[in-house]
């Protein structure tokens, strides 16, 4: 175990957040006991955990679709390796909803038995970098992003909490027949939310009404969401994470191709190149723009 920064600690040669892991948790996350009916949202940090935190809770949780229960996305789909909440997950009824940046390396062996499930979310990376860029600006407890030539060089050689992403999906990629595992892209769900709930639904063997995915889709949108104190993060980012100031929220702006507000010409070819060398025999298609 290895603290780089004050804010990382690298356990295994991944990177975590510093002051909300355990480290006799990591130590123990191998033979953490599967129930065959968990779920697990798996992403790299800034790719779409929250939406689907929100999208999963909702599938499960008929007192979340109508509004019935006024408990946080947070403590229905708790995060497995950073301890937010403390949720003791022994004693959880099942099935058990988790959220986790994990590589596949890290996660418990007993997801190899293909019977618990996982959805993998992942987002082009130039957007997840400019989320990643404006979120580390806003947490106390992450490194300030500053610029982005300083933020796209960490970013690059993994330097931030989940390490590189290149590494991260490919690794997830690369090992998928080890699991029972659903890829989902952001864009995909952003141009067709309604579908998108169809398909996870499907993965999970979960029967939908009509009126239970109209209800779903609609509470799933951002603008919704961001409206909603139990789905948005803004008190966990104030009270939990620390802001830096008023400014700045979980939920920032949603869209596909922020990116182009933030890098330049040069930036963006030089992102490119390290793409297209990091990335060039992985099948996994990416949408960068949605004009
Ligand atoms: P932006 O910073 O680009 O707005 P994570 O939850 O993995 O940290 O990812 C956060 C990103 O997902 C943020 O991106 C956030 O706005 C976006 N997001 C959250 N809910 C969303 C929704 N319902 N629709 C689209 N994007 C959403």
């Amino acid at each position: 175990m290895d603290n780089k920064d004050t804010y990382l600690l690298n356990f295994k040669g991944y990177n975590f957040e510093s002051s909300f892991v355990d480290a006799d948790f990591l130590e123990y996350l191998d033979d953490f006991e599967i129930r065959d009916d968990d779920v697990f949202i798996i992403t790299f940090p800034k790719s779409g955990t929250t939406w689907t935190q929100q999208i999963l809770s909702l599938i499960y949780f008929e007192g979340h679709r109508n509004r019935t229960e006024d408990l946080a996305t947070l403590d229905r789909v708790p995060f497995f390796e950073y301890k937010i909440r403390k949720t003791d997950f022994l004693n959880r009824p099942s099935p058990r909803l988790f959220c986790s940046h994990l590589p596949y390396y890290l996660v418990p062996k007993g997801l190899k038995n293909k019977k618990a499930k996982i959805i993998y979310v992942y987002r082009n990376p130039k957007d997840v970098m400019t989320s990643f860029f404006h979120f580390s600006n806003v947490v106390v407890r992450l490194e300030p992003g500053n610029d982005m030539e300083h933020f796209m060089k960490r970013f690059l050689d993994g330097n931030v909490v989940g390490s590189r992403w290149f590494d991260h999906i490919r690794g997830w990629y690369e090992h998928r027949h080890d699991f029972s595992i659903l890829f989902m892209m952001y864009e995909e769900m952003k141009k067709d939310l309604r579908s998108s709930v169809l398909k996870i639904s499907r993965f999970l063997e979960k029967e939908l009404s009509e009126e239970d995915v109209e209800a779903i889709v609609k509470q799933a949108t951002f603008q919704n969401m961001k409206s909603d104190p139990r789905a948005n993060y803004d008190e966990i980012l104030k009270y939990e994470f620390g802001k830096r100031t008023d400014e700045g929220h979980f939920l920032r702006k949603g869209t596909v191709g922020d990116w182009k507000h933030h890098l330049t010409v040069e930036q963006n070819e030089r992102f490119d190149k390290i793409f297209q060398r990091n990335m060039k025999d992985l099948p996994l298609k990416f949408i960068w723009d949605l004009n």
